[in-house]
């Protein structure tokens, strides 16, 4: 089985000891941090600004991947960038000019994602695949965590897999929303090599997160 990647979903994090829960993940084997910032407008919840993300920063050496639901986000990737974001993920229909915002998140050193919701086709990467570093594949509507999956993304991921595998560059294939033991086997058997996990990482307290952690994994 190929080796998965499992980024918890601070949203899913005690709010109020933020910073002890993201060590508390980087000790308990996660391979990067989620950071889930939402505008109000895109979707329907407010989370994290830069800020939030600056002040986490010298907590861990883990990288910090930030899942952007706003509109219009350009504004917002250079404040992101000087935080300490590694990957800054957008929504393709959430401005007009995809291709200028990923040649932005270029130009500010940083990896670039795609983010496609459950009705967003694959088609939408048709002219961005020469330059991003990650697809990621929203099954929720983005909004909140502790949403169940929809499984008809499972044909979109296989999709991407085959399109990554048959392109020359290296492109990540993130699963998002309702990823849990049961749903993390089928993402990974459908070619996800990166899971988002909220609810399931962070269930059960600090005491429970290597575990939760190895179970996403695959290990019993
Ligand atoms: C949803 C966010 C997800 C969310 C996942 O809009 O993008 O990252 O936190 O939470 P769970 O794993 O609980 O579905
Ligand atoms: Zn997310």
């Amino acid at each position: 089985r190929q080796k998965v990647r499992i980024a918890p979903s601070i949203l899913s994090a005690d709010f109020a000891r933020l910073g002890d829960e993201v060590r508390a993940m980087d000790a308990a084997g996660a391979d990067l941090i989620h950071i889930d910032v939402m505008d109000g407008h895109y979707v329907p919840n407010l989370t994290i600004g830069p800020g939030v993300v600056r002040a986490l920063r010298p907590l861990t050496r883990l990288p910090f991947d930030v899942h952007l639901m706003c509109s219009p986000v350009d504004g917002l990737l250079p404040a992101f960038a000087e935080a300490g974001a590694d990957i800054l993920t957008v929504h393709p229909d959430a401005g007009p000019h995809t291709h200028r915002t990923v040649q932005l998140i270029k130009s500010l050193g940083r990896k670039a994602g795609i983010a496609l919701n459950p009705a967003t086709p694959v088609a939408a990467l048709d002219h961005l695949w020469d330059d991003i570093d990650l697809v990621l594949v929203m099954s929720v509507n983005p909004g909140f965590g502790g949403q169940a999956f929809i499984a008809s993304q499972l044909d979109k991921i296989r999709a991407l897999r085959a399109r990554i595998d048959a392109g020359e560059r290296p492109i990540d294939l993130e699963v998002d929303g309702g990823v849990n033991v049961e749903t993390a086997q089928a993402c990974v058997a459908a070619g996800a090599d990166m899971l988002v996990a909220g609810t399931a990482s962070f269930t059960g307290g600090p005491d429970a997160y290597a575990s939760n952690i190895a179970r996403l994994k695959g290990r019993p």
